[in-house]
């Protein structure tokens, strides 16, 4: 299918069928694709929280957006960020680097300056990281629907209470976004429902003039 096909029949689904499980290479294939995501620097400053046993879910269904079924769905991604990029994980990054593409270590050492001299010029660092989780949010809205799993993105739920139940307090990740993956309820009424977009004419338009 065309992802422009699969934008269209995707949607933001609230009604999970309850006990439908994704198979583990599906999830798999998603968190893969996920990992593959873009991001600034190319430092990943994220991590990826897998939940699909069932009292997790209800215990994080009590803290989440109350319009979604999160207990009936099969997966939840919880996309947590790093508050702060340390130094130590720079160096990790560029080591990595440097051994994935053949160099010696200290061959890349201009990156690694250079690197640490942006993220030490951002004041909020938090702020910066979790933009990266929502580029990865937009990954995982192609990959899921094209390996017909549903899914919703989720930003509004209790972070703190969150980060408690997954035992992020007193880390440096703090749960920014989650996708709630599952399969669509048989008859869930939204999914017949218009996409409610408004035309192009309104969003793009051409600089210096309009063609
Ligand atoms: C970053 C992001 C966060 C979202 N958070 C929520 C949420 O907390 N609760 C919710 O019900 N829907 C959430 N949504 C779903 C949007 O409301 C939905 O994508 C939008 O209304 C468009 O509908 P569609 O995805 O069905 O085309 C979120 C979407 C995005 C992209």
């Amino acid at each position: 299918m065309m992802i422009y096909d699969i934008l269209s029949s995707r949607y933001a689904t609230k009604h999970y069928e309850k006990g439908k499980k994704i198979p583990d290479e599906d999830i798999r294939y998603v968190l893969e694709s996920m990992n593959l995501s873009a991001s600034a620097l190319g430092l990943q400053p994220y991590r990826f929280i897998v939940i699909d046993d069932d009292e997790t879910k209800e215990k994080l269904a009590e803290y989440s957006f109350h319009g979604i079924d999160v207990a009936d769905a099969s997966h939840l991604i919880v996309i947590a960020s790093m508050k702060s990029v340390p130094d130590g994980y720079i160096e990790r990054f560029i080591e990595r680097t440097e051994k994935l593409r053949g160099f010696e270590r200290g061959d890349l050492q201009e990156l690694e300056d250079l690197t640490k001299k942006i993220v030490h010029s951002i004041d909020d660092q938090f702020t910066w990281t979790q933009k990266q989780a929502y580029l990865v949010m937009g990954v995982l809205h192609i990959v899921a629907p094209e390996r017909g799993i549903d899914m919703t993105p989720m930003e509004v739920f209790d972070r703190e209470a969150y980060d408690r139940i997954l035992g992020l307090e007193g880390t440096n990740y703090g749960s920014v976004l989650v996708g709630v993956l599952g399969y669509r309820k048989e008859g869930d009424p939204d999914q017949k429902l218009a996409k409610t977009r408004f035309p192009l004419s309104e969003i793009v338009s051409h600089f210096p003039k309009n063609i």
